[in-house]
């Protein structure tokens, strides 16, 4: 396996293997890889020839109060884990090599992006759609692998590829978790041992929603009171958003008539995270 940091030596590369006649997947990643990611590219080996993980903590993304600086990194674990996984390559750009100084262009998307993780995020979306574009262009795979872990990202970079005829297929990944349930994060390592208790009340949470729901409940409101309700009892826990919306348009739903993504992002102590289930 191969570490490059260049889009020149990822292009070589990728015309080496198209000449073959290679398929080629693609894992775009910020790195601190998980079990989380890990699954999305050993998904990526067994269904490509050739598969590039993307190391990149994409600065375009972070908001200007948010962890950019402290966004936890380990080139050596990540390349250990890659190998181990089966990748052929990982890019591992400097900002510099993909932003250059007159960079100017950008991907914005006109819907899916005001809502959930967008409200309070809100040029977070603009930088995914940027950086997921300079990403197909270098790599131009057959297939990229995103997880449900990051729903509202999925549903864009979906949207995203259809508007633009990206010609790529998305595969969605579902949500590798912790055995407690915690969902897999790389922003898990910033809670200390109370924060990493409290963290649970995440899936607890979503899961009492589905109970809910399993038992027959169609109301929208009613589903959401008790998600946060059950939240609530967290004293660590601050609520971003409870939401339950349409897993195709992200519009909010009142009745749970269509297929519904139920999302939730909470403050634990100074970490935001999130969580999610899809009904559909
Ligand atoms: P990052 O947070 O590193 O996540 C990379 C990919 O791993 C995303 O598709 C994310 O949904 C997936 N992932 C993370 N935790 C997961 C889990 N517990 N189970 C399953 N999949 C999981 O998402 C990003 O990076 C960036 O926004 C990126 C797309 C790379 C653009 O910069």
């Amino acid at each position: 396996m191969k570490i490059v940091k260049t889009v020149d030596e990822v292009r070589k590369q990728v015309k080496e293997w198209r000449s073959k006649g290679y398929s080629v997947g693609l894992v775009p990643t910020m790195g601190y890889l998980h079990e989380g990611h890990k699954s999305l590219i050993t998904s990526a080996v067994s269904q490509n020839d050739k598969v590039v993980v993307s190391v990149f903590v994409n600065p375009m993304q972070f908001g200007p109060t948010e962890d950019l600086e402290s966004y936890p990194r380990d080139m050596d674990r990540d390349a250990k884990v890659c190998e181990d996984a089966g990748a052929s390559l990982i890019f591992n750009p400097e900002p510099s090599e993909m932003y250059h100084d007159d960079f100017s262009s950008f991907v914005d998307m006109g819907t899916l992006t005001g809502g959930l993780c967008g409200k309070s995020r809100p040029i977070h979306f603009r930088g995914v759609c940027t950086v997921v574009s300079k990403l197909f262009n270098i790599v131009t795979p057959d297939k990229a692998y995103f997880g449900q872990k990051d729903a509202q990202q999925l549903a864009v970079i979906r949207h995203m590829v259809s508007d633009l005829n990206f010609g790529i297929e998305i595969v969605g990944c579902p949500i590798i978790r912790e055995e407690d349930g915690l969902a897999k994060s790389s922003r898990n390592t910033y809670l200390n041992e109370n924060e990493r208790n409290a963290a649970l009340i995440l899936s607890k949470s979503l899961n009492e929603g589905r109970r809910l729901i399993e038992a027959g409940e169609k109301d929208a409101a009613k589903i959401k009171q008790a998600i946060t309700d059950y939240i609530n009892t967290e004293p660590l826990a601050k609520i971003d958003y409870v939401e339950i919306v349409d897993w195709n348009t992200l519009e909010p739903v009142s009745k749970l008539d269509r297929p519904i993504l139920a999302a939730i992002a909470v403050y634990i102590g100074k970490t935001r995270l999130i969580d999610n289930f899809i009904i559909s």
